[in-house]
Parts: C-alpha cells; structure tokens; sequence
C-alpha cells in the first residue's frame, strides 16, 4: 500500500444556495474514504469543489443583484467554511471558474470537434432549467422533469452535439468487461434499463441562450453546456493538457467517483464516453449513492426544508453529525434524517459507550494505579474475546472499507467497545480493588486501555476530534497511535500516564435544550420590545393603544367665569354629554367671556384632575397655537356634544 496513489472524488456542487446535510453526506463519505486510505498509507488525492455555470446560478445571482461571479464567491466562502467545520480532508478544490478549468474545457472541446466528435447541428428537445438538462419525451414522466418533477420547456436552437451514440457499444462492452466499474448493482442495472438499452442519441453540449459559462473557442455565441464544462473537472484539476500536469500523470484514473443516484447516468454513460474519445484510461469505479430524505422527501434547497448543518455541529458535535450519517444512512440507500434520532444516536452510542467507557477506565486508572498504567501483561481468562476482537478489529475495518460497507466498519468498531464494557461489568475492578487483587487489576486496566487504544485508532477514518480528545488523555506514545499498530494487540509498554479532561460526549438533554430554546425565545422577544419601546421614546412615537388611551369628546362651554386674583384663568362649566364639568383654563388674554359661551370644544375628558388656585379642574380644553395668538380646536359641523372623537 505505501505509496499507491488513490485518486477520490465527489461532485462539483451547484453553488446556488446554503449547503444541507444532503450535501455533507457525500462530502462525509469521501472524506472517511480518503482519511481511511491516508492511515493505510495510500498517497491520495481527494478533490472536491464548485460547478459555477450556467442558467441556474444566472437566474439567481440577478434575482440578488449580483453578478454571477460575486453571488458565486459568497456562497464558495460559506461552502469551505462549512467543509473546515466538518473536517472535509480535501486536498484540491476546483471551481468551474478556476482559470486552468476554463482553459482546459476549451482545449477539450476543441479537439472533440477537431477530430469530430463534436459537430454542429439544431436542438429541438424539452428542457428542465433547474436540472440543466434535456429529455426525450419518453424520458419525461407525465410530462414533467424525471428528476424534479417540475415543468419542462421546448427549446429549439443552434448546438454543438457530441457523438455518444456512438460509443454505446464500446460502453456496453466495457461495462461486460468491468463488472466492478459502476456500483451498487442496482443502480447500473436501473441505468441499463431506463437510459441505455433505448439506444443512446447524440447529446447536445453546447448552448447559444446562456450567457455564464465557458465560450466555445471557435463559435464564441455558444457556451458550453453543463456536462462537458462538470464532468471534465475531474481531469482539469489534475492539469490535464496543461504543462503542469504531473498530477495528472500520477492519480489519474480515478480510483473512485462517488456520485448521487439523480447524477449517476451523467456519470456512467456520459463521462465514460467523453473519456474514451479523449483516448484516455477510465475511472476505475463509479458509485451511486443515494440520498438523505425527511419523512420520505429528498433534502433539497428547492423544498427548504434543511437546517443550516452548523447548527447540528454547534448544537450537538461535528463528530456526532459524522457518526450519524456515516453510520446510519447506509452507502447506496437512501437513509432518514432525523433530529431525535441524531440526538438519540450521539447520547447512546457515543456518550454512553464510548464515552462511557472512557472516562470510567480513565478514572480507575487514577484511583487505583496513580494514573499510570504499570503492567505489561495482558493475559486474562475473562479477556480472551475481548482480545479476540480488539486484535482482529483493524483488518475487519479494512475488509468492510474496502467493500465500501463504512457502516459495518463502524459496527465492528461498536462491538469492540460494548465487548469492553462488558468486561468492566465481569471483572469488577472496585471490587478487585477492594480484595487487593492487585495483578489481575492491573491485568484488567492494562486490557481495557489498550482496547481503546485500537478502537481509537480504528474511528480515525469517520471521527476528527474525538481520537485527539482521547489520546490527550490517555498519553500513549505516537508510534503507538498509527493504524498499523493497532492491529497487534498488547504492543504498547507500561507507563504510560492518563489525567482525566472534559467529557468527549457530554450528553445532549432534549428536555433541557427545548426549554433553553423556549427561554431564549421569550428573552429575545423581551429584548425586542425593550428596544421597540426605547426606540418609540426617542424617536417620540406612540402607538395606536398608547393613542386610543386619551379620551377625547364634543364638550359645550355652559358658563364662563374669572377665577378670582388669576390673570389669565377661567372657570368653565362644560357639558360632555354624560355629565358636567368643571374646567380651569387660561385663556383670558385670548377669549373674551361671551365668544367662550356656547362654543363647541374638543375636550380631554380622561386627563387626571388637578386643582388650580383652590379649583379642581376635572378634564381640559384642547387649544392650539402659542404667545399671542391661541385658538381653541372647535368642531366643524353639527356633532352633538358627548361624541366621542377618534
Ligand atoms: N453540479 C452537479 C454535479 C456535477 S459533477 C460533475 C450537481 N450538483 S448538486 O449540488 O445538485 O448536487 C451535488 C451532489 O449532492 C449530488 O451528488 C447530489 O446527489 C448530492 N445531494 C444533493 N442533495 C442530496 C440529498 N438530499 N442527499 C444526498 N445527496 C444529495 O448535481
């Protein structure tokens, strides 16, 4: 194995929105495959990345104002970011914009048309905009997009079209020869029969209604439509007819295309073909997997219902969303995501058992041995199949990776660590302890450990903080920490230290983290109406409710007297309608007695009463206007006295 390249990739992704865990998925997968090969020695390169092109990302980058290039580059930088967080080891990541792709897509389709494989011809055929792509109408179902179901539409116009139909027999022949190249066999099989065995038509790949993409060098009015610029990223970031190509020398064939179900016919029709007119060695395996479903629905940007997958990481643990969907969703089916399950999943099989197990031989360490591990002999009768399958655990790893089953890799982890559980339920340590059966302890706490030195070893490939987590606590000498040494079973020596840290899975309470949300929610719409009020106090705003607080009516003024040693007050008996009332008010220097009587006036009638000069004054006149010159706001009309004004 030293040495072997491995060459891994997943799709390009379609920058044109968030990324969900439908996308994490095949990332994950890849990821674990390529971690994996990395401890076993493999030289690899794992390439993942964008694919930027074309009417989708067109559409939306002009619904947000932007140019496809920058609504492109947010969505990049939010995409890597998400990959960091979730430890995506990729060692390359192309984008379709990516200057060395742009140039070689245009060498490629040259040639493809020099040597004529590519021709120039008229388009006529339904197309499905989200999809990007053309169906025959005995492809489309009811009518509609195969793949999504929506609404197709004809197009007619000027194509380049490469020749696939004629490949079809070398591609049958291939898949005869190979029966290992396209996987799992449903999938090929499905493929036979749907797309292949109705004769394969010659594709169109080129487009004159799409501006954003890659220009056909000679014939700059047509853009190269979305297969020839993806598909052909797999090779293009490798350097492919580049002077600096010696990755394309090394890693190329692929050793393996991980690809969804919806995509895989592009992948094992289209792609092949292409590779064969390029004269070049095909992949060596396509794989199909398939996708992560709610409630029997595809995850999708479309449907939006998808969370952002940093809040599973921020909420639970990026290692927990790792071992959930790598271990629960099994590669080739489609596999149920849920929250509760998620959350179940991280609180039994890693906190519980791993983790568990853990800080429970970590702390008998401590208590018992000083928090070093003092014996080098490991021979227990009640260990003996704990032994049996910790030793065998690293080669059982490597069949089912190798097979692609990375669920039961992860069983056959599980099943090592529930076996060690079970031996502390055996043996007893406290109770060995207790009698002083102090070489069996020994014996027990040396076993236990290097148990979880091999698992630790073992969940490398699909866990990326857990395996630190555990050796910073159980200080085991690097050289004993590679994959190779843990598939010999009692291989480290005595002294080695253990100090207790934080807990690897602390346990996720659901009943506590709803409350917490409910309690935030109530916080934060607290917050909110604080700022809203402080907002409206400096702004001086009221609202409706604080309005309709201050009553208003029709009032008649009855009578009209001086208020005794007042410059500028009077007395006014005012009629409201319900009652009388006596008003204080000063508008001596602006109203005679006799234009006061009988008028009409807008009174507050609500206002808390107060006394003037010995007067108490229970309600007040509106006025207007100030110095010299007051009116009073009258009523225009005949309104009767006592009406309410709104
Ligand atoms: N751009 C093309 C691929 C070109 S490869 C030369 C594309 N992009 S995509 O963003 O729509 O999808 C990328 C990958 O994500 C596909 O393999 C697709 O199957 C996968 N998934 C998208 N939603 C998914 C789920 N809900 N579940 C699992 N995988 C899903 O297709």
């Amino acid at each position: 194995m030293e040495n072997e390249k491995y060459y891994i990739t997943t799709p390009i992704y379609y920058p044109s929105g968030k990324f969900h865990v439908g996308h994490c998925y095949c990332s994950l997968v890849a990821d674990a495959i390529a971690r994996y090969k990395r401890l076993r020695g493999y030289d690899v390169f794992f390439m993942t990345g964008t694919d930027e092109h074309g009417q989708k990302i067109e559409r939306k980058s002009a619904e947000a104002g932007k140019t496809p290039k920058e609504y492109v580059d947010e969505i990049i930088a939010d995409t890597k970011d998400l990959w960091s967080k979730l430890g995506i080891s990729y060692d390359k990541f192309i984008r379709t914009t990516d200057k060395e792709h742009v140039e070689c897509v245009q060498k490629i389709f040259q040639k493809l048309y020099e040597q004529g494989d590519i021709y120039l011809d008229t388009y006529e055929g339904k197309y499905c905009t989200p999809c990007e792509s053309f169906f025959t109408e005995t492809q489309l179902v009811d009518g509609k997009c195969p793949d999504c179901g929506r609404d197709v539409e004809l197009v007619k116009e000027e194509s380049y079209f490469f020749k696939l139909s004629k490949y079809q027999d070398r591609l049958m022949e291939y898949y005869e020869e190979h029966p290992d190249f396209l996987e799992p066999l449903k999938r090929k099989n499905e493929m036979l029969s749907n797309f292949f065995k109705q004769g394969l038509t010659d594709l169109c790949v080129s487009r004159t209604s799409v501006e954003w993409g890659i220009k056909v060098p000679s014939n700059p009015k047509h853009t190269v439509y979305v297969w020839i610029d993806a598909l052909t990223n797999y090779i293009t970031g490798l350097g492919y007819l580049s002077p600096a190509d010696e990755k394309f020398r090394k890693y190329w064939p692929a050793d393996l295309h991980l690809v969804g179900k919806e995509i895989f016919r592009f992948h094992s029709i289209i792609w092949p073909a292409l590779l064969m007119a390029l004269d070049l060695p095909l992949p060596k395996k396509i794989f199909g997997h398939g996708w992560l479903v709610v409630d029997g629905t595809k995850i999708s940007k479309s449907r939006g219902n998808y969370k952002d997958p940093r809040e599973y990481i921020n909420e639970v643990s990026v290692d927990a969303l790792r071992y959930f969907l790598l271990h629960d969703v099994t590669l080739g089916e489609d596999g149920n995501f849920s929250e509760e399950k998620f959350i179940e999943k991280s609180n039994t099989n890693l906190s519980n058992d791993l983790g568990n197990l853990v800080s429970r031989v970590i702390a008998m360490i401590e208590k018992y041995e000083g928090g070093v591990i003092n014996n080098n002999s490991y021979k227990d009768e009640d260990a003996v199949d704990l032994i049996l399958a910790a030793n065998g655990l690293i080669s059982k790893v490597e069949r089912n990776m190798d097979n692609l089953k990375i669920n039961l890799a992860i069983d056959e982890i599980f099943n090592v660590i529930s076996k060690a559980n079970k031996y502390i339920d055996i043996t007893m340590p406290w109770v060995l302890a207790k009698n002083e059966e102090t070489e069996k302890l020994n014996k027990v706490l040396y076993n236990l450990v290097e148990t979880i030195r091999i698992v630790t070893i073992a969940l490398k490939p699909f866990l990326v903080e857990t395996p630190d987590k555990i050796f910073s606590q159980i200080m085991i000498p690097e050289e004993y920490q590679t994959w190779k040494s843990a598939k010999t079973f009692g291989c480290f020596v005595k002294d080695t230290k253990v100090k207790k840290g934080e807990n690897i899975f602390p346990r996720i309470d659901v009943k506590a983290k709803e409350e917490t949300k409910v309690a935030e929610k109530v916080k934060k719409e607290k917050v909110k109406k604080v700022e809203e009020v402080k907002k409206e106090e400096v702004e001086n705003i009221i609202t409706i409710d604080q309005l309709m607080k201050v009553e208003l009516k029709v009032g008649q003024i009855l009578k009209v007297e001086r208020v005794e040693g007042a410059d500028k007050l009077y007395k006014l008996q005012v009629n409201i309608g319900s009652e009388e009332r006596t008003i204080v008010s000063g508008l001596v220097p602006y109203y005679t007695e006799e234009e006061l009587l009988n008028k009409k006036v807008v009174v507050c009638t609500n206002l808390k009463p107060a006394k003037l000069r010995g007067i108490m004054s229970n309600g007040m006149l509106l006025a207007a206007g100030e110095g010299e010159t007051v009116k009073l706001l009258t009523i225009d009309g005949d309104i009767e006295v006592g009406s309410n004004i709104r």
